[in-house]
C-alpha cells in the first residue's frame, strides 16, 4: 500500500485525504480510469483512512467523494470480481461492508458528495454516510442482478432506510438507473444542484455542520443511529454477504461479469433448483 504523507494530505494508490478548513475532511477515491471502481487495494486504504477518522477529535465533518467529471464511484470492480468463487466472494463482500460499517458508525457526521455515477457498491458507500448531496449529472442505480449477483456492500440492508421497502425493492430487482431529479423524489438525495456549484454548495454546508458544538452534534448522530438499529445491521449484513458470495460461481454470474467486460448483453440461464431456495 503506496502512502505519502504531508500536513494535511495523505495520498495513497487509489485514495486522496485532504484535511480542509474548519475541520472538514475531504476523502476521495481515485481511480478515474475504471470510474473509481473499488477494488480491494482501494477497499482496504479507505478502511485504513477510516480507522484514523474515527479517532481523530480535530476532524468534525467528512466528505466523501470521487475523483474524474464521470462517476463518483462505478461499483465494485467487476475486473477482479469476475474470477472469484464462493468463498472468495463472500470475502470480497465482508471487506467492502466492514468499509460501509466503518463509514455508517464514524462519529463525525458524514457527506457523500455524488457529482457523477454511483452505481453498485459506490450507491452502497454513498447510503452509507450521513446523507446525500448530488448534482444534476448523478446517476444511481443498483445493477447488480444485471451482473448475476446482488448487491454486498449493505445495499440489501440500508437502501430501504433511505427510499423505504418497495422503492428500494423496485430499484434493486430491475437494476435500473435513475438521475439524480428522481433520486430527489424518492429520498435517496438531499438536495440536487448544479455539476458547477456542487463543491462549494457541500464545503459550505460542512462548514455550517462543523460551525457548532462537535460534542451535541455527534451526539445527535449515537442517538438517530441507534434509534434507527443499526446495531442490528450485523446480521443482515452477514446474510447479504453469505448470498452475494453464493452467487460466486453460478453461471449467471461468470456470464453477467464477462458480458459487462465484452461490453455485450448477457445471455442469462435462469435459476437451477439447486440456487433457488
Ligand atoms: N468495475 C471495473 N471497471 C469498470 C467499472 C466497474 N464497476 N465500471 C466502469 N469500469 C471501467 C470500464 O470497464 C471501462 O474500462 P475500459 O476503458 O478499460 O474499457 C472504463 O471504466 C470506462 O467505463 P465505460 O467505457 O463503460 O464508460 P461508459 O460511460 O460507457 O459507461 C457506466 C459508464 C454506465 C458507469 C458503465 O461503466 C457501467 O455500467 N459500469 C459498471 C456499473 C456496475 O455494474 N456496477 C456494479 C458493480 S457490481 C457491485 O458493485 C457489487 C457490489 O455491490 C459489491
Amino acid at each position: 500500500m503506496g502512502e505519502n504523507r504531508e500536513e494535511g494530505f495523505i495520498c495513497m494508490n487509489n485514495i486522496k485525504v485532504e484535511d480542509r478548513d474548519h475541520g472538514i475532511r475531504v476523502i476521495l477515491i481515485d481511480r478515474p480510469k475504471a470510474l473509481n471502481a473499488l477494488n480491494t487495494e482501494t477497499l482496504l486504504e479507505l478502511q485504513k483512512v477510516l480507522k484514523e477518522t474515527a479517532v481523530s477529535s480535530e476532524i468534525r465533518v467528512v466528505v466523501l467523494t470521487g475523483g474524474g467529471e464521470k462517476a463518483f464511484i462505478a461499483g465494485a470492480d467487476i475486473t477482479e470480481m469476475m474470477g472469484k468463487n464462493l468463498s472468495q466472494g463472500i470475502s470480497f463482500a465482508k471487506v467492502g461492508q466492514e468499509v460501509t460499517r466503518l463509514l455508517e458508525s464514524l462519529p463525525q457526521p458524514t457527506i457523500a458528495m455524488v457529482g457523477g455515477f454511483a452505481l453498485g457498491g459506490g450507491a452502497e458507500m454513498a447510503i452509507a454516510c450521513d446523507f446525500i448531496y448530488a448534482s444534476d449529472s448523478a446517476v444511481f442505480g443498483q445493477p447488480e442482478v444485471g451482473l448475476g449477483v446482488i448487491p454486498g456492500f449493505g445495499g440489501t440492508a440500508r437502501l430501504s432506510r433511505f427510499v423505504g421497502l418497495p422503492m428500494a425493492k423496485d430499484l434493486i430487482f430491475s437494476g435500473r438507473k435513475i438521475k439524480s431529479d428522481e433520486a430527489l423524489r424518492i429520498g435517496l438525495v438531499n438536495e440536487v444542484v448544479k455539476r458547477s456549484e456542487l463543491n462549494d454548495f457541500v464545503m459550505k454546508r460542512a462548514q455550517q455542520i462543523a460551525s457548532h458544538s462537535a460534542g451535541a452534534v455527534r451526539a445527535c448522530k449515537r442517538v438517530m443511529n441507534e434509534f434507527e438499529e443499526t446495531h442490528g445491521i450485523d446480521y443482515k449484513l452477514d446474510m447479504e454477504a453469505q448470498e452475494f458470495g453464493s452467487l460466486f460461481g453460478t453461471k449467471d454470474q461468470k456470464e453477467g461479469m464477462s458480458a459487462f467486460m465484452e461490453k455485450r448483453k448477457p445471455n442469462f440461464e435462469g435459476v437451477s433448483l439447486k440456487e433457488s431456495k
